[in-house]
This record gives structure tokens, sequence and C-alpha cells, in this order.
């Protein structure tokens, strides 16, 4: 197919959301509305996206990559907004996509439809249009005697038998970007609400010789326009079923799956059952025949095979096959867990490895260290990491057994095979094959209680 460039508006204010955060960066299942639309726009076939910013354009900016910016600083209009791109558009020949950053759930596969019906037809406009129950507030589709569209009236500037009108606009279109640039020079305010209407440009292209067309969908959910938290609740509903009902198609199971957020690009292998209460985010991939929750968060993480995580957090980490985790175990950005691991309950791990067949099963710290395979760490040992200036590092070699409640103070090394006493504190080098004791003989004085009168009767 040929070029498409998108315009995606999203300079209004987002009053109704009542927010410090710009509305189209408020999440819907873990990831902004914003990207929602790009991620449509790509799929539909767009590599070029500009976005058309206003109010809180800094905050929008850093949150998004790869899209071009220009900046609307007064907001006149749906019309006006895309006269911002024009210095982006003006020499092209292509199609030119418009979306709006607030209306996160129309799907790629749609826009491509309604792309490859645009294309066929020849349209210099080809409007995205849906039939609702209730069109109070949308723009109505004024079609011909022979079912052509003829123009786009606004709610507010429409007349009662116009009003009774189901079909509304959706506010997206295809339009041949010189006849929209042609149109765009036309365009006027006289309205009831004073504003440059994009809408107007199909009566400008019919009058200009141009011809139009509307293009309508079937699921009206797909242009759900999110203004206030009330419709971004209903938005993360609709979101969810979608997400949940592919991983369900794909092999999955789901244990009260209401209770889940999964975001868009998590990736889950077949036989995996999901249960409540888990929260899955960014770009988590899931191995296949795994056991994850009941109440645990995985975040930017890839999970092997047949791993069971329970009432855990891992964050940005990695986890391979056969491995155990929780309950209450807390993974921090960059662990790199192997296989059949044993991660018991109050574990945390921050930004170290542990090789194959370790077990770490209660109340243990783990920071900045290399743990060895088929190591034990017993209950209670702390890996020692941070003087109060830096970070250093531990190693332990391979089949070490540390006991219980043992100190490994950092930068230090356990070779392979060796055993460590509980409750050692341990600050140099521990040899191979050997056992180092590092905590003061138990001394017993006799009858010491007695002496001191301190016996119970
Ligand atoms: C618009 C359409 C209406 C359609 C409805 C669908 C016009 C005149 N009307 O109405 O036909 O049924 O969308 O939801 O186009 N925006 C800007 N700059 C502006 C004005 C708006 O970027 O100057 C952005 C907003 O941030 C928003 C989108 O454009 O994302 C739509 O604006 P909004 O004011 O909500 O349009 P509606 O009045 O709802
Ligand atoms: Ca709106």
């Amino acid at each position: 197919m040929r070029d498409l460039v998108t315009v995606i508006l999203a300079a209004g204010a987002g009053t109704r959301m009542k927010s410090h955060t710009a509305k189209v960066l408020h999440k819907i299942c873990g990831q902004p509305m914003l990207a929602y639309v790009m991620d449509a726009a790509r799929k539909a076939g767009s590599g070029e996206i500009i976005a058309v910013l206003g109010h809180q354009a800094e905050q929008v900016k850093e949150a998004v990559k790869d899209v071009a910016f220009v900046l609307q600083e007064q907001q006149l209009g749906t019309g006006h907004a895309v006269m911002q791109a024009r210095p982006l558009l003006e020499g092209k020949s292509g199609t030119v996509l418009v979306l709006y950053g607030d209306t996160p759930l129309i799907t790629g596969d749609t826009l491509k439809q309604a792309y490859e019906v645009h294309l066929e037809s020849k349209n210099q406009v080809t409007v995205i249009t849906a039939r609702v129950q209730d069109p109070t507030g949308y723009g109505r589709i004024v079609r011909d005697g022979d079912g052509r569209i003829r123009a786009i009236v606004e709610h507010k500037d429409a007349t009662e038998e116009q009003r009774a009108i189901q079909e509304i606009n959706s506010g997206m279109y295809f339009f041949e970007i010189p006849a929209l640039l042609k149109a765009l020079d036309r365009l006027n305010n006289a309205n009831s609400q004073g504003e440059y209407y994009l809408t107007d440009t199909i009566e400008i292209i019919l009058s200009n010789n141009g011809s139009a067309g509307a293009y309508l969908i079937g699921d009206s959910t797909e242009i759900l326009g999110i203004n206030d938290r009330i419709q971004l609740a209903e938005a993360e509903r609709i979101m969810h079923d979608r997400i949940v009902q592919t991983h369900m198609k794909n092999g999955v199971t789901f244990i009260l799956p209401e209770t889940s957020v999964i975001a868009p690009q998590v990736e889950i292998g077949r036989d995996t059952v999901i249960y409540p209460g888990t929260i899955l985010e960014g770009s988590t991939r899931i191995g296949e025949q795994c056991v994850i929750g009941p109440y645990s968060r995985i975040v930017d993480s890839t999970i092997g095979n047949d791993v069971h995580v329970m009432n855990s957090v891992i964050l940005e980490s990695e986890i391979r096959a056969k491995t155990k985790v929780g309950p209450f175990a807390y993974l921090r950005p960059g662990s790199k867990i192997g296989c059949n691991v044993k991660i018991g309950d109050f574990v945390e791990v921050k930004k170290s490895e542990i090789g194959d067949n370790t077990k770490v099963s209660h109340l243990t710290y783990i920071g900045d260290a290399q743990i060895g395979r088929n190591v034990n760490l017993g209950c209670g040992v702390v890996v020692v990491n941070y003087d109060g200036v830096k970070k250093h590092k531990t190693v332990v070699g391979d089949y070490a057994f540390v006991g219980c409640n043992v100190n490994l103070v950092s930068p230090v090394e356990v070779k392979e095979h060796a055993y460590i006493a509980a409750g050692s504190t341990i600050t140099e080098e521990v040899p191979a094959y050997s056992l180092a004791i590092a905590r003061s003989r138990q001394t017993i004085i006799s009858d010491w209680v007695k002496r001191k009168g301190l016996d119970k009767k």
C-alpha cells in the first residue's frame, strides 16, 4: 500500500478528567491511551505519526517516542488542530489518517479495512462512522437520497430532523493530502461554537468536485472517546476483555479473569494458569505451563516454562524454567534466576544472578551478587552489599552451603563446595571445600541466674 501518514489530535485540555496528568497519558490496562492509538495506526500501515499537542504538551512529548510533534497553542477546533500539521504534510501526495488521542479502542484491523475501502473507492475523503443508540453530542452523518454522504452536522448546529440521525462521526478520517490541504484553506469558524470544524471539509471537498465516502463500522465501542474517569474505567473493561479473551483463545486459563490486569504487549504460553489478582505489565513474557498468582505483579520480565509464582512481585528480571517463586518474594530489576531454583518466602533479590538448582528458601536478601549452581542459602542469609557509600559484589561458588543467619559482607567470595557455619559474618574469602566459622565461641557461666537472684518460682 501507499504511504500513510497519521495525524493524532491530542491538544485538548481534558478538563473532565480532573487530573494533573495529560488525558492521553492516562493508562488503560497499563499502557497510555495514546500508545493504543499509535499501535492501531501502525497496524493500519502508517509509518509516520504526527501528534498535535497543546495542553501539557511537554508531559506528552516525554512519554511517547517515534512521533513528530506539532503545537496547537490555542485550541480553536479540530480543523484548526489539523492545520498545525500542514508544514509536515505540504508537498506529500499520499493519504493522511486523522485520529484522536483519546479514542484508544479503535483497532488496527478496522483502520486497515477502512483504508482499503478508501483506496478502492478513490475518494478524497472517507470518514469512519458508527450507528449508536444515543447520538447526543456527536456530529451526525447527513446522506442524500442515494445514500451518499453530503455533510457532517455538529449536534449543536443540527436541526431537530438531523438530530434524529443515529449515524455519527467517529472523528476518524482518511484524506488525500492535497484535497485536505485545499479544503483547510477554505475552513471558517462561522458556527455555534466559533470553532474551525474539521467536519466542514466534507462539504468543501464535495463542492470542489471531489468525492467523499463513509465507512460504517459494526462495533461502535471502537469509537468510544474518553472524557472522564467513568469512561476510562469502561474502556479498561472493554480492553481487558479483548486482551484476556485473546489469551484464552491461545490456550491460557484464567481463574476469575476479571480480577487480572494484563497489558496489551504481554505474551503468555499455552496451558499457563493465571490465578486471581495477577497483574502482568509492560513487555512481560510468560512461558508454557506456568502457574502465576494469586496476587502477583510482574513487570517487563521474562519467565520460562513451568515456573510457579505465588503472591510475589517481579520487576525487569528473568526467570528460567521450573523455578518456584514465593509466596511473598520480591525480585527487583536486573535479577537473573536460573532453572529449578527456589526463591521462597520473604526473599528479596536485587540485580543478582542465581544459578540452576539453587535454593534460597526463606527470609534472605541478595543484592549485587552472583550465586552459583546447586547452592543452599539458609534462612536469614544477608548479602551486606552497601557500606554506606558504595555497593559491592559478592560471589558464591557452585555447591556452596551457607548456613542460617550468615552475613556476607561485600565484596567477598565464597568458593565452590565451601560451607559456612550458621551465624557467621564473613568478611574474607572462603576457599573451596573448606568450612568457615566466623562467630565467637559459646561460653557457659554456671548458676549465673541464681547468683543474680533472677530465678523465678
Ligand atoms: C468531534 C467532531 C464530531 C464527532 C466527535 C467524535 C468536530 C467539529 N466534531 O466533536 O463530529 O462526532 O468528535 O468524538 O470535529 N482537539 C484538538 N484541538 C482542538 C480541538 C480538539 O486537538 O482545537 C482534539 C481533542 O483533544 C480531542 C479531539 O480533538 O481528542 C476531539 O475534540 P472534541 O472537542 O472532543 O470534539 P467533539 O466536540 O467531541
Ligand atoms: Ca470528544
